[in-house]
């Protein structure tokens, strides 16, 4: 005898005003948290002073996240290689131009989604429970089968897998110029719930010979992926996400766009970056679902671009401002040398949506 099942997502709270959800982002002092490097995934090994090729395994796990130092840890969906050292953002793949690289990605998240998903959209739904994932690499020139079709989804253990998977491991070739890519998941009818959830990371390709001549700041101390993402909170830490549809006869709970009152950056709200006077270069990528960012700098210091998605510039370009859409990246230079003060802030003066909606009532980030 069968009684009627309800499901009700893990996560959903009863619903909120746009002031509790501002208030609780405006209880988090800002600058607070130091800005964190995610941890580095070498794409290759070095033998005899020659780069070859390495096959990766990185898991999708649950796991807590602190995105504040006020605010109780958030359960999120991350990548790593493993669950103590995944992070939100995930780790930053480095890999080669040239040097082939093969990731075998793993699916460990449980059997329901953190965040609410609407059932009347085209969505992956797996006979066996779980949560339908599949990593696209964004800039990137890759075969068909391992380009992260929406259909080519996977739940835990591939104990079911979309209509167009073919494969565990991807290859990416790397065949392309040296820069910036990122990779996120790409599930059907979820990869904004999954977005939000954790399941983004920075992916580069370098070829150390053709960008030496550059002369550009380098290394761990002097170079920093800057991976922007709003995100709202509950006052016990977990994340937010509207589940009333803008139109709910036809789809309850879908919304087309996210905007999250909190900006996060490298997995913390407003983290802050003790620097030298001396020229910094940032890989800046916008992760968030709909909000635009119009970068400045308070102490009118100029960004240099000296790359946009996926690739260099012909030449660099030099700007007060930079607007950032949703999966943009702006590669830039800093010169801090010559600030004229000794603390600035980065700010965004972006209206949400972009370009008509309101302006950010006090500059954020
Ligand atoms: C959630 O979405 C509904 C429907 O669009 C809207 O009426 C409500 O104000 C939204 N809630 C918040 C907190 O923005
Ligand atoms: C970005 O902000 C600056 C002021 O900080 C403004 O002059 C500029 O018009 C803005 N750009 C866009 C595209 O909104
Ligand atoms: C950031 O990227 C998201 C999509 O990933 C986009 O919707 C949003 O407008 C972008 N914002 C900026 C500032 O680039």
């Amino acid at each position: 005898m069968y009684c009627v099942a309800v499901v009700i997502a893990m996560g959903t709270q009863p619903p909120v005003s746009d002031q509790y959800l501002q208030a609780v982002a405006g209880s988090l002092e800002m600058y607070v948290d130091p800005l964190p490097q995610m941890p580095k995934i070498y794409g290759y090994s070095m033998f005899n002073g020659q780069p070859s090729s390495i096959k990766l395994t990185i898991g999708m796990y649950q796991k807590k996240w602190k995105f504040h130092r006020d605010l109780p840890p958030t359960t999120v969906f991350v990548y790593g290689t493993d669950p103590v050292t995944a992070t939100f953002p995930g780790p930053t793949i480095e890999a080669l131009q040239g040097v082939p690289l093969w990731v075998t990605w793993k699916n460990y998240l449980p059997a329901h989604h953190i965040l609410p998903w609407d059932p009347t959209i085209p969505v992956a739904i797996p006979s066996h429970g779980g949560v339908p994932t599949v990593v696209h690499l964004h800039g990137g020139v890759n075969p068909p089968q391992s380009d992260g079709s929406a259909f080519a989804w996977f739940t835990a253990d591939f104990r079911d897998v979309g209509p167009k998977w073919t494969q565990a491991t991807y290859m990416y070739p790397n065949i392309q110029c040296p820069g910036n890519l990122w990779y996120h998941d790409h599930a059907l009818g979820l990869t904004r719930a999954n977005l939000l959830a954790g399941l983004i990371g920075a992916y580069v390709i370098r070829n150390a010979t053709a960008e030496a001549p550059f002369g550009l700041p380098s290394g761990d101390l002097f170079e920093f992926h800057l991976v922007i993402a709003d995100r709202s909170f509950y006052k016990d830490g977990s994340l937010y996400m509207n589940y009333t549809g803008d139109n709910p006869t036809i789809h309850p709970e879908w919304q087309p766009e996210y905007f999250g009152e909190a900006i996060t950056v490298n997995g913390k709200a407003w983290p802050f970056l003790v620097i030298l006077r001396r020229r910094y270069r940032f890989r800046i990528l916008n992760s968030s679902n709909a909000r635009y960012f119009n970068l400045s700098l308070s102490n009118n210091l100029p960004f240099t671009v000296i790359g946009s998605d996926s690739t260099y510039l012909h030449k660099p370009i030099e700007t007060p401002t930079i607007l950032i859409a949703p999966s943009e990246i702006f590669d830039v230079l800093i010169d801090f040398t010559n600030s004229p003060t000794q603390f600035a802030e980065m700010m965004n003066t972006a209206a949400y949506p972009y370009p008509t909606g309101d302006v950010p009532n006090k500059p954020e980030w």
